[in-house]
């Protein structure tokens, strides 16, 4: 990959809660090579982790030096080279984040600009930032700033989002607050505003005049694995919806903005999220499908039913599938529904965006109608395999005058290198920047939790998710939501594609 035009961010101390983690070694670091790697970053920067296992830097760095990202593979040794600069300036602080002495500690050894990093389990999200604010750790000065960087989820349903939203913007202010979500750091995603707004093309033809239904699908193959504590309390709404797969809808469906600076962009993916209609509980009951899978196969993985998984509760309700009809009630969108689905243990792994176009009034072909015609299709495909394509009709050469589908397809590995990053790269380095664009503003998050409400308080009140084999695309219910409106789904494209 060329190294990006940009100026490398300004030297500071990021400082990891939860160094020890997962998240930690998959990530971050990975990311942070990336970035050293490609002048995102420069000697500037130095890693201090926390976490509550003994050790001291050279238990982190050791820790890390499996986790780096593996050889092999596009720029390996310059990925050696970067871990070897970047490993030195790794440190570690040994402590419990619930007490005093850590940030007593963190206080005696910060100056200047620093980024906490809350990689740690929501639980103490709002802990750690009343910590960090009480020992004077989030005080700016000009030449210094303090930021927070908070993973998802960011509450479990509107009422817990609004109060740790209300806790957090007690302590800091909203510019020092970047609250993540990881698909927001894709490349694909990212694009979606590019191709809308840089193409005459798309834009104009991008509303309820022109667009039938919008389906969003994040299918996965993977199943809940050893993650069962956590799945078992969240379920598939609350772990995709209201975040990643909103903010792929607001990608779509938002306004113009009048300018690309972050407040503008944050204000109409704001709107947006408001608008979706928050159903009553009859509406929820008919517009909301849930699933859970059964014991099955996905290639030649053999996968246990969800029940029989390790941390399940024995009377679970939990739902492993999550299908939505959502409208989006704004003039732009007034009457066109977006479909919303995703799930785990799925036949193959594919997230993508299907923009369906109305039928042409009329069509003066020979023995054709225009309702027989297949329709003009956008396909966005953010991953695996990114790419857009878009299907299109055509004369089927001969004598007669008839029509064929064809699909005009524009695939990212055929033309760009965009595979050896984690997506981190980008909303790091933002944050150091101090550029908000990517990172979601309270309003939005609520906005988000406020739509799903209606199927939490719904589900959480009665029914059990229908059961849909493992390996498959899940429950029937979910094909006849849209089959009673005239549709179906996309026929996901990388049938087999197995997650690594
Ligand atoms: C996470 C969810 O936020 O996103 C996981 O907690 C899910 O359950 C993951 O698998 C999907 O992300 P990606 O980038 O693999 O599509």
């Amino acid at each position: 990959m060329s190294k990006p035009h940009v100026p490398p961010a300004p030297p500071a101390t990021l400082v990891i809660f939860g160094a020890m983690g997962d998240l930690t070694r998959r990530l971050l670091v990975p990311a942070l090579v990336n970035m050293t790697r490609l002048g995102l970053v420069g000697d500037g920067l130095q890693v201090l982790g926390v976490g509550i296992d003994p050790g001291d830097d050279a238990t982190l760095r050791q820790a890390l030096d499996d986790f780096k990202p593996e050889t092999g593979g596009e720029g390996a040794a310059e990925k050696d080279a970067a871990w070897t600069r970047l490993r030195d300036r790794v440190h570690y602080l040994e402590g419990d984040f619930t007490q005093d002495a850590v940030y007593d500690a963190l206080k005696a050894r910060l100056t200047g600009n620093a980024a906490f990093y809350l990689a740690v389990p929501p639980r103490f999200f709002g802990d750690i930032v009343d910590k960090l604010a009480e020992h004077g750790l989030t005080t700016e000065t000009p030449t210094a700033f303090r930021r927070i960087a908070i993973e998802k989820p960011f509450g479990h349903d509107l009422t817990s989002a609004q109060a740790l939203n209300q806790r957090i913007l007690a302590r800091i202010g909203e510019p020092q607050i970047y609250r993540l979500d990881h698909f927001l750091g894709k490349e694909t995603v990212q694009n979606i505003m590019t191709a809308r707004f840089a193409n005459m093309m798309i834009e104009r033809v991008w509303n309820a005049d022109c667009i039938a239904h919008v389906q969003i699908t994040a299918a996965e193959t993977v199943d809940v694995g050893t993650r069962g504590k956590f799945y078992d309390s969240t379920g598939a709404l609350r772990d995709m919806v209201p975040n990643h797969l909103f903010q792929l809808l607001a990608m779509v469906a938002m306004e113009p903005p009048a300018s690309f600076d972050a407040e503008a962009i944050r204000n109409e993916k704001g709107k947006v999220l408001k608008a979706v209609r928050a159903w009553s509980p009859a509406k929820a009951k008919r517009n909301g499908v849930r699933g859970v899978y059964t014991a099955g196969q996905i290639g030649d993985r053999v996968v246990p039913g969800y029940t029989e998984s390790p941390d399940i509760a024995p009377d679970t309700r939990t739902e492993t599938f999550a299908a939505l009809k959502l409208m989006v009630d704004t003039w732009r969108w007034a009457g066109v529904p977006f479909y919303l689905r995703t799930g785990k243990a799925m036949t193959c792994r594919d997230t993508e965006i299907v923009i369906t176009f109305k039928p042409v009034p009329f069509a003066s072909f020979h023995r054709a109608n225009a309702e027989r015609l297949p329709p003009n299709r956008l396909i966005i495909q953010i991953q695996p395999d990114e790419g857009l394509s878009m299907d299109l009709l055509i004369k089927r050469p001969g004598l007669e005058v008839d029509t064929v589908p064809i699909a005009l397809d524009f695939r990212y590995a055929d033309r760009f290198d965009i595979g050896h990053l984690t997506g981190y790269e980008s909303l790091i380095y933002d944050m150091f920047m101090g550029d908000q664009t990517l990172f979601q503003r309270a309003d939005a998050i609520e906005a988000g939790w406020a739509a799903v409400q209606p199927f939490l308080d719904l589900w959480a009140a009665e029914g059990t998710p229908d059961p849909y084999v493992a390996g498959s695309l899940g429950p029937a219910a979910a094909d006849a939501l849209l089959e009673r409106d005239g549709h179906s789904w996309h026929k996901l494209a990388i049938a087999g594609h197995s997650e690594p």
